[in-house]
């Protein structure tokens, strides 16, 4: 009787682990827990909790845990011990780009940083892809040694060699484990079980980052000239996260772990999804590791804009960056039968139409939406061979839609932006004569096209043209505030060029990343919060390399109070989906403007404990902070609200109703890093009718650098007031000024309805 027990217990035990209902699942663990018996953390996991072959990762530098394939039932009742404080099942993020390939050089007139040394000591880890190291970009001439405290390694698999690291590319791993563990082994004929990128968007992440000088850059003859990186002597260490399928958080998180511990200054992560409380959010819980050890953190915002509260990553010590327009562009043209011309982009660069008319066809009118998507096997040949043929955008890769043009015999496309894409024009480097159209530009044709007896039309490609007015601009994919986790902190915190943006590519795949392009191409152009990020990742690199003593916070404050919002026409900076001036909401405090970050003036700095008081504040139970903290915390009794937090921009969220006047105090302390004695006075903007804001004291007074004043603004809301004034969201800013520095914060003031409203 008792075998046949142990023998059913057994057959369970065999049934559970072998079910396909198995996913990996993360467990951070109170690493201060550990019985002495064990001598290693590790040791501890696979005795206590899970046996070694179920094991996917083990984290012990950022925080300690371990991800393990268990059924849900099984990873439950593990996290019913205490040791545990949180079980998170494993998921895939995507990576933050647009795919929309489109140039734009970094402006040039940084003299003040190309020709220094900044940042030639400053490690940059850059979490995607992996990386293409033969790119001239990464070549590693007149580089110094590599900085003796660097711990990292350079791992090896197909395609990659310890050969392939220098003293550029200083490091590069892989973190397959989580990847290979819920979406099977990595397909080796597909792509590369090393460090290697197959897929390009770590290449381009890389270079623009860290990339050296390369002279007669261009992606098939557009955008030529000079590519380089922001911080063109910064160390690139690669990890690579992202796989065909996804980046799993398991890997996300062992790949923080590691790049902490082996000494990056910087992190860039171009990587994201939703929004999930910290606690259950992977990268806020890496990137915290990241900055209670003093690393920077460059996040991208995500590309769902222009849709309010579209922003991720929303820790407030990450630095989440939206994307703006450069000063170049691809214009195309198409020409319709009735003589009228309409103005699009494109990256397009075989063969053209040469001014040829073509019969042009807009499937969709008739075929349904999958037709109107140019979607696979949508197009019937009789229809469209030898025709222009209208795809509208969405659903499925922009390139794609091009490729099914092309296999049914179509001559050229039209790509029409939906009406929720507006005028935002991303452009492509398509297999076949191709333009991409704003909606109103979609709607003439398609209405061409329907009254016409034979529409006819053909497109132009007109190359690269510079100087383009107005930029930046706000793109109208990046994605917008307020902060959906905490509304007290404003997301985005800035906007840095992400539109159109030439960097190194891999040889793995042609320019579109279709399987069927098989160009090759050292440059690519591609636009999305992915390309802003790596902006502000070699922006903090060349900042660190001049204050090698500034905290992720302070670099931060720097870029945010210096950061501009006007265009280069003087004017404020517009939003691409509207045309109309943009706002906080868009753009956070501005566009960076890296050589006024070099010399801020004041700073706002933020210590690790205060991050703690702000979790505090936010009411997270002790067992969440510790998650993210990894120490025990005990709350103070009184706390003030998360909007103390010494952040560089004032989000006023305010609760009541119709009748009552609402006041919010914020404190803020500068530290003086400018001129050894100063005197600083505030002045306040804000165009709002029932708001008014009031800073005291309005001098602070100086007498040494790293000096600390502290100042409260208080902002009061008439409700009834404002709300005759349109009510909404308000917007101004405060701007402390010595004569010298100005250092601007922007002021959001919210209004939010309240039960009997
Ligand atoms: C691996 O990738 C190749 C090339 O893309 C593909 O033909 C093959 O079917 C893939 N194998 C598996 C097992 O998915
Ligand atoms: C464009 O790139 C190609 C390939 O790298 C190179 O041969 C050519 O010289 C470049 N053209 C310009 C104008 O820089
Ligand atoms: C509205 O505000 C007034 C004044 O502050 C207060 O007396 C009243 O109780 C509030 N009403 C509600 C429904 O919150």
């Amino acid at each position: 009787m008792a075998a046949l027990v142990l023998l059913l217990f057994l057959f369970s035990l065999e049934l559970s682990s072998c079910s396909a209902q198995q996913k990996t699942f993360i467990f951070l663990v109170d690493e201060h827990s550990k019985p002495s018996v064990f001598s290693s953390h590790q040791l501890w996991y696979t005795s206590a909790f899970i046996h070694p072959t179920r094991m996917v990762q083990v984290y012990d530098t950022a925080f300690h845990g371990f991800a393990a394939r268990l059924a849900a039932d099984e990873a439950a009742e593990i996290g019913e011990h205490p040791a545990i404080l949180v079980v998170l099942e494993d998921q895939p993020r995507q990576l933050h780009t647009t795919r929309s390939p489109q140039f734009l050089g970094l402006s040039n007139r940084r003299g003040l940083w190309s020709d220094s040394d900044y940042g030639s000591d400053a490690i940059i880890g850059v979490l995607d892809t992996g990386i293409w190291p033969e790119r001239r970009s990464f070549a590693d001439h007149n580089m110094g040694p590599i900085p003796a405290r660097w711990k990292g390694e350079c791992e090896t698999g197909p395609g990659f060699t310890t050969a392939h690291c220098n003293r550029k590319l200083i490091g590069a791993r892989f973190f397959a484990r989580g990847y290979e563990a819920t979406a099977g082994a990595v397909n080796d004929t597909a792509e590369f079980r090393s460090p290697r990128d197959a897929d390009g968007h770590g290449s381009h992440t890389a270079s623009t980052a860290a990339g050296r000088y390369v002279f007669q850059a261009n992606m098939s003859g557009y955008a030529s000239g000079i590519a380089r990186g922001v911080a063109p002597k910064g160390r690139l260490a690669v990890y690579k996260v992202c796989w065909k399928a996804g980046c799993f958080d398991s890997d996300i998180l062992a790949a923080f772990d590691r790049a902490i511990a082996d000494g990056v200054d910087v992190i860039s992560v171009s990587i994201g999804g939703g929004s999930v409380p910290y606690y259950l959010d992977c990268i806020a819980l890496g990137s915290f590791g990241a900055t209670a050890k003093g690393v920077f953190v460059a996040s991208s915002a995500g590309n769902d804009g222009p849709t309010g509260l579209s922003v991720t990553n929303l820790a407030p010590w990450l630095t989440t960056v939206g994307a703006g327009s450069i000063d170049r562009n691809f214009p195309a043209d198409v020409t319709l039968g009735n003589g009228k011309t309409l103005h699009g982009v494109s990256l397009y660069s075989g063969s053209s139409l040469a001014g040829k008319m073509y019969p042009v066809v807009y499937p969709g009118k008739a075929g349904g939406l999958s037709t109107a998507l140019c979607m696979d096997n949508s197009l019937s040949p009789g229809a469209v061979k030898g025709k222009i043929v209208v795809c509208d955008r969405g659903n499925n890769p922009r390139v794609a839609k091009g490729l099914v043009v092309k296999n049914a015999g179509g001559v050229g496309m039209i790509l029409a932006n939906a009406a929720s894409n507006g005028e935002g024009l991303v452009g492509d480097a398509h297999l076949l004569p191709a333009c991409t159209v704003g909606a109103d530009e979609g709607e003439a044709i398609k209405s061409y096209i329907s009254s016409a007896n034979n529409p006819i039309a053909t497109l132009g490609f007109k190359g690269t043209v510079l100087g383009v007015k107005p930029a930046p601009v706000v793109a109208s994919f990046s994605a917008r505030g307020p902060n959906g986790q905490t509304p007290e902190i404003l997301k985005p915190d800035l906007v840095a060029p992400g539109v159109n943006i030439l960097a190194a590519w891999t040889d793995a795949v042609g320019p579109t990343g279709l399987s069927s392009d098989f160009r090759k191409t050292e440059f690519n152009i591609l636009s999305g919060t992915s390309m802003a990020c790596p902006h502000v990742a070699g922006a903090a690199a060349l900042l660190k390399g001049a204050h090698p003593g500034w905290s992720p916070a302070a670099i931060r404050s720097a870029l945010m109070t210096t950061a501009t919002v006007t265009d280069n026409r003087g004017q404020s900076m517009t939003d691409e989906s509207t045309q109309k001036p943009s706002n906080p909401f868009d753009y956070g405090a501005g566009h960076v403007e890296l050589d006024r970050a070099m010399d801020p003036g004041l700073i706002y700095d933020i210590t690790t404990e205060d991050y703690v008081n702000f979790l505090c504040a936010i009411k997270y139970s002790p067992k969440a902070i510790q998650v993210i903290t990894r120490k025990s915390v005990s709350c103070p009794r009184r706390i003030s609200g998360p909007e103390s937090l010494n952040y560089p921009s004032i989000m006023a969220f305010m609760e009541g109703n119709r009748s009552g006047y609402l006041r919010k105090v914020f404190l803020r302390t500068a530290t003086n890093v400018g001129a050894t004695v100063s005197t600083y006075r505030v002045s306040v903007t804000m165009p709002a009718k029932g708001i008014a804001v009031s800073v005291k004291p309005s001098t602070l007074v100086f007498t040494g650098l790293g000096q600390k004043q502290s100042y409260a603004v208080t902002v009061v809301a008439d409700r009834r007031s404002f709300m005759s004034g349109g009510g909404g969201s308000a917007f101004g800013y405060m701007v402390w000024s010595d004569g010298k520095h100005e250092v601007r914060s922007p002021i959001v003031v919210a209004l939010t309805q309240s039960v009997g409203d």
